[in-house]
């Protein structure tokens, strides 16, 4: 059985990728230090974790396999490029209490995953910086973007992939880097029917948030309202969110029973715009992308024969 340390644990898509791989595991410890993530941790995954802050975390521990998606805020391109280096302060910059820890538990696998940008040319030092530490303490370091696209997920999400393997291990016997498969699930397979009003946009809302296009189309600039249409899409964009800002979210449309005919006859966000905000409220529902495809990112897995 193999005993596993999620850092900056979320609700845990990690530890939920190996029991969708049907890989035995334990997990020793949840590091995570929002409260309500580590609830869902704890109702996902069945155990008991308290929210924890990574850098007062020092515990004793024996764990086989560390796992981390540390934060990407800084690096990604959503956010504000503030960078994760050593000591800013940024929340980026938590991957090295990854590295304090892995010194201290010495595991023989340690994943971590991040954001492509991560590799962009400002960026990148973080990442080679990460490696070379983690081959000071003796481990071998493989690093892939996979798009889960690629591995049976309808989104379109490249996410960084970095594998280290302790030299020596008695553990690893081999790793088979994975191969891509063809997309079986669409979007619409994955999406919840039934869901709480309170994720659908007001009337109020949809009309802000094409008043918003509309200005910034004027002006010349990329903001645009351009829900994704449940029945057409095969696969979903990554969630763009910045916290206080729901613009940056991604948002699905989808029919009315009575009104499916004629909504099908406005797909696109221009067509949307032409529309006023009353027949448009009764014509289609606009839900968060986040709250329809939460279970998402729990499937999310890497796949690595060990
Ligand atoms: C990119 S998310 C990781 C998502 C995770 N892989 C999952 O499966 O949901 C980064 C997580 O780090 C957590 N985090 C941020 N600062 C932290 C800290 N000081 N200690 C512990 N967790 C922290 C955030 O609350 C967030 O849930």
């Amino acid at each position: 059985m193999i005993r596993v340390l999620e850092l900056f644990a979320g609700i845990g898509a990690c530890s939920k990728a190996l029991t969708n791989l049907g890989i035995e595991h334990e997990i020793v410890d949840a590091v995570e230090i929002d409260k309500y993530a580590i609830k869902s941790f704890n109702a996902i995954h069945g155990t008991n974790f308290e929210p924890q802050d990574i850098t007062t975390w020092n515990k004793d521990i024996k764990a086989d396999l560390i796992m981390h998606g540390s934060p990407c805020q800084d690096f990604s391109v959503a956010g504000k490029n503030a960078g994760g280096d050593e000591g800013s302060g940024t929340r980026s910059s938590l991957l090295y209490e990854t590295l304090r820890i892995v010194e201290n538990v010495q595991p023989d696998i340690v994943i971590w995953e991040n954001v492509k940008n991560l590799l962009s040319k400002r960026h990148k030092h973080n990442h080679e910086a990460y490696i070379q530490r983690m081959s000071d303490m003796g481990y071998d370091s493989a690093t892939q973007i996979l798009n889960a696209k690629d591995y049976g997920i309808p989104q379109n999400r490249e996410r960084v992939f970095t594998l280290s393997i302790k030299r020596g291990s008695q553990l690893v016997k081999s790793y088979t880097r994975p191969e891509p498969r063809p997309l079986e699930l669409k979007l619409k397979d994955i999406l919840e029917d039934d869901v709480e009003e309170r994720y659908y946009l007001t009337d109020e809302q949809v009309a802000s948030f094409v008043a918003s296009t509309e200005r910034a189309k004027a002006k010349g600039n990329g903001f645009k309202f351009e829900p994704f249409e449940r029945e057409r899409e095969r696969v979903m964009h990554a969630v763009l969110s910045r916290a206080g800002s729901r613009q940056t979210d991604n948002f699905i449309k989808e029919s009315s029973a009575e009104s499916k005919q004629s909504t099908a006859t406005t797909s696109s966000s221009a067509s949307m715009a032409q529309m006023d905000a009353r027949q448009r409220s009764a014509q289609c529902r606009v839900a968060t992308e986040s709250q329809k495809s939460s279970h998402l990112a729990a499937e999310g897995s890497i796949t690595c024969n060990i």
